[in-house]
């Protein structure tokens, strides 16, 4: 990802301009995927994702819907340094992205060491980013408390609710405090009650941090309630089609669930559920 360096030209912008405008948390321009079909179109190859740019600012919550297949987990990929772009540029806080440099990840699978009780997972993520023994046990209360699971250290993660096991996982992946968060389904598995549950606290937890968040979903009224804004694609090839602001207070004071029952959350409910519906037909 050599080419996503000096994605801005640097003569055209004067240092006052710098200052005020450090780079965007995540900068995508005209990225295309492909990879080598397997089976029947081995050696074949199969464009992912061609030509998406995009741009997510500092603190923003940008939701990626799209049908199956369309590329969101590729786009993720490339966000969080795995995955290189065949053609554009990728930029994540002005420097080409590289794994676990100040990127948390949570999958749909929280993918815990089941050997490890609930803090030791957290101690080794906290080791990991370099932080002091002595100060790991600290860190692991405040990430605990975080995620509403203080006193949970001690526990095997076996012993946990697959809600509660998401949570420990959204914990690591805010144990290096990083500046941008990506999720990729995190909340499928979980059961209806329990996925609400979490997307509120996930809402109310990165607008405290001010974390900016790239995160994966089907679900319309997951994208409604969580995104500042929300990314449509379509497959074939993937591509961003539509791009929705979500304009529902995210203040300290503004209680997530309540919105639900807003009508200006119907209201974007049922737009998104026409873009989406467009852009399948579109694919
Ligand atoms: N490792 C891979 N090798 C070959 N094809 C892949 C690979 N990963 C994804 N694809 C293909 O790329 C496209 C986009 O996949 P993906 O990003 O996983 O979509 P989504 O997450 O939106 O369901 C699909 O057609 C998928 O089959
Ligand atoms: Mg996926």
């Amino acid at each position: 990802m050599s080419r996503a360096e000096g994605a801005a030209p640097a003569e055209s912008v004067s240092p006052a301009e710098t200052l005020e405008a450090p780079p965007a948390a995540v900068e995508l321009t005209g990225v295309t995927v492909r990879y080598q079909a397997r089976g029947r179109r081995a050696g074949q190859a199969v464009t992912a994702v061609s030509d998406v740019s995009l741009t997510i600012g500092e603190g923003e919550f940008t939701v990626l819907v799209g049908p199956s297949g369309c590329g969101k987990t590729t786009l993720l990929r490339v966000v969080a340094g795995f995955e290189p772009a065949a053609g554009g540029t990728a930029s994540v806080h002005g420097a080409p992205p590289r794994p676990g440099h100040g990127t948390g990840l949570v999958f749909q699978q929280p993918r815990l060491f089941p050997w490890r009780t609930v803090g030791g997972n957290l101690a080794f993520a906290l080791a990991r980013h370099g932080l002091p023994r002595a100060e790991r046990a600290a860190r692991t209360a405040e990430l605990l408390e975080l995620v509403g699971l203080s006193g949970y250290a001690g526990r095997r993660t076996w012993e946990l609710s697959g809600g509660q096991q998401q949570r420990v996982a959204i914990a690591r992946a805010l144990a290096g405090r990083p500046r941008l968060l990506l999720l990729d389904e995190p909340f499928a598995a979980l059961d209806a009650l329990t996925r609400e549950r979490l997307q509120e606290e996930l809402r109310t937890l990165t607008a405290r941090t001010g974390t900016a968040v790239l995160f994966v979903t089907h679900s319309v009224d997951e994208a409604v309630l969580l995104g500042s804004r929300v990314l449509v694609m379509a497959a074939d090839p993937g591509r961003v089609v539509a791009d929705l602001p979500v304009d529902l207070p995210r203040d300290a004071a503004t209680d997530p669930a309540a919105l639900r029952g807003t009508p200006e959350f119907a209201a974007l409910r049922g737009t998104l559920s026409r873009t989406l519906r467009e852009a399948a037909g579109a694919a």
